[in-house]
């Protein structure tokens, strides 16, 4: 989803004094997702490795499940795919534009706007609730440093031997703004065998890998190769 080519180095705001640095930049990059709407969906509409990736997942876990999709964008198309599965789902993001798009498109789904970086423990967010997690996309607009407490976050929402599916662009980049769709984001990545490393630390056994070359249908979005991760829960 574009951390690919035409990258401009860390140039992260300074924190202003008195401000919860592990949430700077958190606003900015809500707005610019609520913003781009549905435009992402018509940017990336060829998700063969994502709805691959599901389908492992929903065929995997026990018929009519619960099951999370971190970062879960307009609920098209893994939401509605895993609702449609008979799963019972909890969709969370972090842009309210995006959250309501996903209601309005997968009315059988609930959803929470939330960071997942900083998840609120509880209903429907239960420790152990959750016998599959999908995050496709979405922990690559976390910086590195957050990647690996937010895994063993997933990794204590579910059940022993729960199963993630997750993708992430192949980058060596660590909070980095790029250009997407007419605003900025800033994202992360890595290279795949770290990748698969910090996965692996979090508790995760990798079951299986998958790799895409994907050409986003927009001339804003650069090329990228997509990695996708089949997990276990150890
Ligand atoms: C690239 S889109 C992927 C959407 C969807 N998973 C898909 O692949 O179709 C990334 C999504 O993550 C959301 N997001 C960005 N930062 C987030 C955060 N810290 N917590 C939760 N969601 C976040 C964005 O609002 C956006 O909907």
């Amino acid at each position: 989803m574009g951390t690919g080519g035409d990258e401009r180095e860390g140039t992260a705001p300074d924190t202003p004094d008195g401000a919860d640095d592990r949430l700077w930049g958190r606003a900015e990059q809500a707005a610019a997702f609520d913003a781009i709407g549905d435009r992402y969906d018509e940017a990336f509409p060829h998700k063969e490795g994502q709805l691959a990736a599901a389908e492992w997942l929903a065929a995997a876990v026990p018929p009519g499940s619960r099951v999370l999709d971190l970062g879960c964008g307009t609920g098209l198309p893994t939401a509605a795919q895993l609702a449609d599965a008979g799963l019972r789902v909890v969709g969370v993001d972090l842009s309210t534009g995006m959250v309501g798009r996903a209601r309005a498109n997968v009315p059988k789904a609930e959803f929470v706007q939330a960071d997942i970086a900083d998840l609120p423990a509880g209903e429907p967010l239960t420790r152990g609730g959750f016998a599959g997690v999908t995050a496709f996309f979405s922990l690559l607009m976390l910086r590195r440093a957050e990647i690996p407490t937010t895994l063993r976050a997933v990794y204590d929402l579910l059940e022993p031997g729960g199963l993630l599916a997750l993708s992430m662009v192949e980058a060596d980049v660590d909070d980095v703004s790029i250009p997407f769709l007419g605003h900025t984001i800033r994202v992360s990545g890595y290279l795949r065998d770290e990748l698969r490393q910090v996965v692996t630390d979090a508790g995760f056994e990798v079951i299986e890998e998958d790799a895409y070359a994907y050409a986003p249908a927009s001339a804003d979005v650069p090329p990228e190769l997509q990695v996708f991760l089949r997990c276990r829960r150890g």
